[in-house]
């Protein structure tokens, strides 16, 4: 781990605000403040803030009621905003690089450069062939600004925007370790959104967002039963103590679980194509709609290789005197983003 301090992850989700602060000693890392908001829908739509109040008031009150006194803190983008993508350049050296850069990243982002923030890595080298593969990320910069006016007017201070696909797999290599033989899929299946990370021999291989997830599930209860949304939300998490689940539900989620698995085998068989790989040889699936049994189930089915829930909190000591640990691990599968952005540090250098 980079040494500094450690940031206070922020992750604005389309149903909720997840805020996670860690710290890292030689022997563990421990969570020392949480907290956790529903957002009212509509509020983020496509990993675009549609209203900014709605969001400064719950970070607000979440900074306030869990007691989160550092201000300091990573904040994850996803969305139509971003592009991440790999390409290829011929070998040269980072200062070439640097002035390269906007030039390359022009041939292969569809916006016009002046109004994207472009960062990159290097992945691979491969003198042998005169070339390198590198990592590219564009983000639009007005988005980037709204993310940031947002934060600071809940009185935070954005040091790190991260990409919501990547602060996945950091924390994923920190609890799980990144296998260096063989690819392995990370999907996350939120409320909006279901993003694909496909990781091969260590290295981000392939990401893809499919914008259907949760709510597409909830919506389909709500029209098939013809009750509220939140009436369909609460069936699709189990119905609570007092609430008896008609019958039907369970079909329907069942029905809309394999929709939702095809289209994610379709990004699968897409990469399979593409990259000459012959297989993935497991699925890891976070998200709050991982909770839902028929999903794995069905990805399962149709993927044919094992399908397993990611528990980022695995490993993860908890400070109980500021976090109630039961409620927090009972959402470890949404807290992915937020873990992933609270292993960033104030210390690190940024490539650009
Ligand atoms: N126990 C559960 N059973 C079924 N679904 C659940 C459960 N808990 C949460 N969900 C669903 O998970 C979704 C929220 O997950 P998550 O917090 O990962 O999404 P988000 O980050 O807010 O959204 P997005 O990533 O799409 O912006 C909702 O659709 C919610 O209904
Ligand atoms: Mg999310």
């Amino acid at each position: 781990m980079a040494d500094g301090k450690n940031l206070v992850g922020v992750d604005i989700g389309a149903s909720s605000i997840k805020v996670v602060q860690l710290k890292a000693s030689r022997k563990s890392i421990s969570v020392v403040r949480y907290g956790y908001a529903p957002l009212p829908p509509q509020t983020i739509i496509d990993g675009h803030i549609m209203s900014s109040g709605a969001v400064t008031e719950s970070l607000l009150k979440i900074f306030t009621d869990n007691k989160i006194q550092t201000r300091d803190v990573a904040v994850g983008v996803y969305g139509q905003s971003v592009i991440v993508r790999k390409i290829t350049v011929p070998m040269m050296t980072p200062e070439e690089l640097e002035e390269q850069i906007n030039w390359e990243a022009e041939q292969h982002i569809p916006f016009d450069i002046k109004v994207m923030s472009i960062d990159y890595e290097v992945l691979r080298k491969r003198p042998e062939a005169g070339q390198m593969d590198l990592l590219l990320v564009a983000a639009k910069k007005d988005e980037i600004n709204d993310y940031a006016a947002i934060l600071r007017e809940a009185k935070l201070k954005p040091l790190i925007v991260d990409i919501n696909a990547f602060t996945i797999q950091n924390i994923f290599e920190q609890q799980m370790g990144l296998p260096q033989d063989g690819t392995i899929a990370l999907l996350n299946v939120g409320a909006a959104v279901s993003s694909l990370n496909i990781v091969s021999h260590g290295i981000s291989a392939f990401t893809r967002e499919i914008t259907n997830a949760g709510n597409a599930i909830t919506e389909e209860i709500q029209k098939q039963c013809s009750v509220p949304y939140e009436q369909a939300e609460a069936y699709k998490c189990g119905g609570g103590p007092t609430q008896i689940v008609p019958q039907e539900v369970h079909q329907i989620i069942t029905s809309a679980c394999d929709g939702l698995a095809g289209e994610i085998q379709r990004s699968l068989d897409f990469y399979l194509a593409t990259s000459g790989e012959s297989e993935i040889s497991k699925i890891f699936v976070s998200g709050g709609s991982a909770y839902l049994a028929p999903l794995c189930k069905s990805i399962e089915k149709r993927a044919r290789v094992p399908v397993m829930m990611f528990d980022p909190m695995a490993n993860l000591t908890v400070d109980t005197k500021f976090v109630n640990e039961p409620e927090m691990r009972s959402r470890a599968a949404q807290l992915v983003v937020a873990l992933g952005l609270s292993l960033r540090t104030d210390k690190e250098r940024r490539s650009s």
